[in-house]
C-alpha cells in the first residue's frame, strides 16, 4: 500500500496507473473498524484500484469538543488498510485539503436541512466541501458510503448531481456488532456501561421494524421514542420516521404510501453523540 500525503504525489500516482482500470474511493475520518473495511472490500471487488482517505475534517464538526476528542489511531488504521488490500492511503494535511479559507455554501437541497441538518448546523456543508474536494483530487469512478450515515449518503448523492461530478455514489449496508450496535468510530469513546446503554438505539429501530412486520402502519415514532424514557437511557435528540428518498418526516403518520420508509435516530450517551437508522421494509 502506498501512503501519500500531498495532492501532487496523489496525482502522479493516479496518472501512473494509466486510464485502463477503474478507481474506487472510500473517504473516512480514520479510527477504522469493520464498517469501514467492508467499504474497502466492496471497492476492491468492483475496481482495479482502491484509494482510502483519512482526514478528520474540522469543518464538519459543529462541536469543537467533538473534534478534539475524535479518536485518532494512525498506525492501527494503516495496518488495517494494508491487511484489507487497500492500494493507496491518502492522508493529507489540513493545508492540502483547504489551501484557502473554506467559506463556500453548497447547494445541498432540502434533504440536508432535516434531522442532522437541524441539530448540527453547518455539518453537511463541511461534509460537502471535503467530499467535493476529494472527488476533484482523486476523480474516482465510484465512491463508497455507508448507509449507517443514511442522510450523508443522500446529501452526497445530491451533491454529485447538483455539481455534475462524474463519480457514481454507492451506498453500502451498515455493519453491526453481534448484539446489533452499529459500528462507529465514536463507540471507542464508550465505557462498557455506556455501550450497553447505546444498544437502545438499535433496540428502538428494531422495535419499529418489528411493528411494521406485525402489520402496524402508524404510531411508529412513539414506539421508538419509548426506548428513551428514563434517566438511565441515552438522551434522545430525535427518533423519526421518514420517507427514505426525501427524508421528509411523517411522525406517527401512516407509512402505507411511502415506498421506502426509514426510521432514524440520534442520541447522546455520556456526551457521545450516536446515530443509526433502519429501513422499515
Ligand atoms: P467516517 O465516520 O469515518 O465514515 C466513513 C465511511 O464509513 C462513511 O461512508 C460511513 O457511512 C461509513 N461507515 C461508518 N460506520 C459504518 C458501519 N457501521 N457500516 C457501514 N459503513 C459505515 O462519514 C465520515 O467519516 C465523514 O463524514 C466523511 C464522509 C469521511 C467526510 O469527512
Amino acid at each position: 500500500m502506498q501512503v501519500l500525503n500531498t495532492e501532487s504525489a496523489l496525482r502522479m500516482h493516479l496518472a501512473d496507473r494509466g486510464r485502463s482500470g477503474s478507481v474506487g474511493f472510500v473517504p473516512t475520518m480514520g479510527a477504522l473498524h469493520q464498517g469501514h473495511i467492508s467499504l474497502i472490500k466492496r471497492s476492491k471487488a468492483e475496481n482495479s484500484l482502491t484509494v482510502c482517505s483519512i482526514f478528520v475534517n474540522p469543518s464538519q464538526f459543529n462541536d469543537p469538543r467533538d473534534f478534539e476528542r475524535y479518536p485518532r489511531q494512525h498506525e492501527a488504521d494503516t495496518a488495517m488498510l494494508e491487511n484489507a488490500g487497500c492500494d493507496i492511503l491518502f492522508s493529507p494535511s489540513a493545508e492540502t485539503v483547504y489551501p484557502g479559507p473554506d467559506t463556500h455554501t453548497y447547494r445541498l437541497g432540502p434533504v440536508a436541512e432535516r434531522l442532522e441538518g437541524r441539530f448540527r448546523p453547518g455539518h453537511f456543508n463541511g461534509v460537502a466541501s471535503v467530499v467535493k474536494r476529494f472527488l476533484e483530487m482523486i476523480r474516482p469512478d465510484r465512491a463508497y458510503f455507508g448507509l449507517k450515515d443514511y442522510q450523508q449518503y443522500l446529501v452526497v448523492r445530491h451533491l454529485t448531481e447538483e455539481y455534475k461530478i462524474q463519480t457514481e455514489i454507492i451506498g453500502c449496508e451498515t455493519v453491526r456488532d453481534p448484539d446489533g450496535l452499529a459500528m462507529s468510530s465514536r463507540n471507542k469513546l464508550l465505557s462498557p456501561t455506556d455501550r450497553r446503554k447505546a444498544l437502545e438505539l438499535f433496540k428502538s429501530l428494531s422495535a419499529a421494524k418489528d411493528a411494521v412486520k406485525r402489520g402496524e402502519k402508524s404510531g411508529l415514532k412513539s414506539i421508538g421514542e419509548n426506548y428513551f424514557i428514563g434517566s438511565e437511557k441515552p438522551r434522545l435528540e430525535y427518533f423519526e420516521i421518514a420517507d427514505g428518498e426525501t427524508l421528509k418526516p411523517i411522525g406517527d403518520g401512516d407509512i402505507s404510501r411511502i415506498a421506502h420508509p426509514v426510521a432514524l435516530v440520534a442520541a447522546h450517551v455520556n456526551g457521545v453523540r450516536l446515530i443509526d437508522n433502519m429501513a422499515l421494509r
